[in-house]
């Protein structure tokens, strides 16, 4: 079901921000996609939280027609860290810096996972159509019991149930607001088709109420190296903190791998972590320059200098902006709790009232059409329509509502007819071919949604 986009902003304590003019007045005059995407609040904003997610996460904002939802995915941090100081403190330096990049409250959607109770009461009710098998095959859980096996241990060894249930969080956080897109890294891909999966189920079961949402990677963000030339990340202990002090940064950039070649020999950019990081930040006629000076023979010392001075051109001011923002959590914790207040008053309150409806939570006085719920979710389904034409050959089309998904060619039999159904609600759809056609309207992942909604509901119904 499409519910209106929000009219007002977040956050409305106006202390934090320089005032921009007023928007335009409400309505959005094209329609608006939703992006959502979360943060876990488990440790410290490094360089390559930096240059993989928050700058084009903040730039993507920015973008006409887009309605965009940040958050701090708190509940989730719990799964992974589990000393109170260490959650709080994270928070607490992730919504700063995002702040202090550029992210603006009053157009984008600002806020705390935990001051949204609504996500965990829409977690039960979606943990009652999660398939069990589906959540074991997820990639988190499965790597977890894959190391209990290598160790000889008990399969679930040390593993919380929140581990398991991470899934399930994550389409609550998804669903409650429905939206369209949701930005993530590869390794969490899966998780945006689990949240499709719930949502398929649930909608089937009690009508629609779930937009199924998509995962969009994007291919063109670098990943950073870090300091020892692997992929930076908190798990290699190799990270660059994005707001180390200047002396900091500087001390830790000096300290990256390099190769042994001295002052005057030509040097390689493809494996130099050094380079990458630079292309990272600089200019395309800085980057040309700096692969000039690789070939020239600059020394590590001189290309490190070079490399700390351009990194803290940029992130000395948002260091400031940062600093004065730490110091301040009040105001932060302001600022969350405005962001939070209006999506429930706006979202989360009414949907999960209607949601309690739609399974049977309820006024006992209340008076329903109990199986007309089923029904409805049933003719919300995709169908495949069967029939014959002129010319006495058999053809079929995949419809959705009044849309032409798929049209075939003609089957000498209904059988044949038939038996290409079948392999295509078996084997998926992997393109139009000879024998098959997209509708005017529609393209692959449309196909592919509707045969995946199709087997939701026959799995339910097994
Ligand atoms: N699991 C995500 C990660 O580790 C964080 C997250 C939690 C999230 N809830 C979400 C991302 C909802 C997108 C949408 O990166």
């Amino acid at each position: 079901m499409e519910r209106t986009s929000p009219a007002g902003g977040v956050g409305r304590s106006g202390k934090l921000r320089i005032r921009i003019p007023d928007r335009a007045p409400a309505a959005p005059a094209m329609p608006q996609t939703r992006v959502l995407t979360g943060i876990t609040t488990s440790g410290t904003p490094h360089l390559g939280n930096y240059v993989g997610a928050i700058r084009p996460a903040i730039a993507a904002s920015r973008a006409p027609g887009v309605e965009s939802f940040y958050f701090l995915a708190d509940y989730h941090a719990l799964v992974k860290v589990q000393q109170p100081e260490r959650v709080q403190r994270s928070t607490l330096e992730i919504a700063a810096a995002w702040l202090a990049c550029g992210l603006d409250p009053d157009k984008v959607r600002f806020y705390r996972q935990s001051d949204i109770p609504e996500t965990t009461e829409l977690t039960w009710l979606l943990t009652c159509v999660a398939g069990k098998g589906l959540l074991n095959r997820a990639h988190a859980y499965k790597a977890a019991v894959d190391r209990n096996r290598e160790g000889g241990e008990d399969d679930d060894a040390g593993i919380s149930a929140g581990l398991f249930m991470y899934p399930v969080l994550m389409a609550a956080d998804i669903l409650l607001f429905n939206a369209h897109k949701v930005p993530v890294g590869r390794d969490q891909v899966q998780h945006i088709e689990m949240a499709r999966d719930f949502a398929q189920r649930f909608n089937h079961l009690y009508g629609n109420h779930f937009t199924l949402p998509e995962a969009v990677v994007e291919e063109q963000v670098a990943t950073l190296p870090g300091l020892d030339g692997r992929k930076m990340s908190k798990s290699y202990d190799n990270t660059i903190p994005l707001f180390a002090p200047r002396e900091q940064l500087k001390k830790l950039i000096f300290s990256i791998v390099t190769d042994s070649r001295a002052p005057g020999e030509a040097k390689d950019t493809g494996d130099s972590a050094l380079f990458q990081l630079y292309q990272a930040f600089a200019g395309t006629d800085e980057t040309a320059a700096m692969r000039q000076a690789y070939a020239d023979g600059i020394g590590w010392g001189d290309a490190k200098q070079r490399l700390f001075e351009r990194i803290d051109a940029e992130v000395a001011p948002l260091r400031e902006k940062y600093e004065g923002l730490v110091a301040r959590p009040e105001r932060i914790e302001q600022q969350l709790r405005d962001g939070a207040q209006s999506l429930r008053a706006q979202y989360a309150t009414p949907f999960l009232r209607e949601l309690r409806a739609a399974v049977g939570l309820r006024d006992l006085g209340a008076r329903v059409a109990g199986k007309a719920t089923a029904k409805q979710a049933q003719a919300a389904l995709p169908v495949f329509k069967q029939y014959r034409e002129a010319d006495g050959r058999f053809h079929f089309k995949l419809v959705d509502g009044e849309r032409v998904l798929l049209q075939s060619r003609g089957f000498e039999s209904p059988k044949e007819a038939g038996q290409r159904i079948a392999a295509l609600r078996r084997d998926g759809f992997t393109g139009a071919d000879a024998g098959l056609a997209l509708g005017p309207e529609a393209d692959n992942a449309a196909v592919q949604a509707a045969l995946d909604a199709l087997r939701a509901a026959e799995e339910t119904k097994a």
